[in-house]
């Protein structure tokens, strides 16, 4: 007689999502307060801040909410605004490569700064550069 062994219901490996990998709200609230501070203090992101108003408040809670739902948290910005439609959002600001680039490094320097995990960090930033050329709407 052949006795069948009842293998364990846990699963082998647990799947997070990256909201909860960044530490969740308090996590990507520190992660966009560093994006912000950067862009507002490193010389060679001038471009980038000079495109952006005088405050970075409305920015900085902008962003938090849209970052969210980006990870696979709540879904704070469509809650507040509707779908993102960012390419649109963001016609009235000046987006070149410049702009591109410095958008997407100074996230990189703010998530090594937040000590994210560096192949994390990897993904994250190819994702955010397609994201970022995309919605370029000046040539050069
Ligand atoms: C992956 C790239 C980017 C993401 C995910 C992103 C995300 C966002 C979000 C969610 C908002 C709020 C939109 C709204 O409801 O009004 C916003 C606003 C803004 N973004 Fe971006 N953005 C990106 C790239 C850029 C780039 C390259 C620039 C360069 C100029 C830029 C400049 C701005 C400005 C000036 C605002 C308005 C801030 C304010 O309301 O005071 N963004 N962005």
């Amino acid at each position: 007689m052949t006795t069948s062994v009842q293998t364990p219901t846990e699963p082998v490996a647990t799947s997070r999502s990256i909201f909860d990998l960044l530490g969740g709200e308090p996590g990507v609230r520190a992660l966009v307060d560093r994006f912000y501070d950067l862009m507002d203090i490193e010389p060679d992101l001038k471009e980038l801040r000079a495109a952006h108003g005088p405050s970075l408040d409305a920015a900085r809670d902008k962003l938090f909410w849209f970052l969210c739902g980006y990870f696979g948290g709540p879904d704070h910005y469509i809650q507040r605004f509707g779908h993102p439609r960012l390419r649109a959002r963001h016609l009235p600001f000046s987006i070149g490569q410049v702009e591109r680039d410095q958008w997407v490094a100074c996230m990189g320097r703010a998530m090594e700064d937040e000590g994210i995990d560096l192949a994390l960090v990897e993904r994250l930033l190819q994702s955010f550069f397609g994201v970022a050329d995309w919605m370029r709407n000046r040539e050069g």
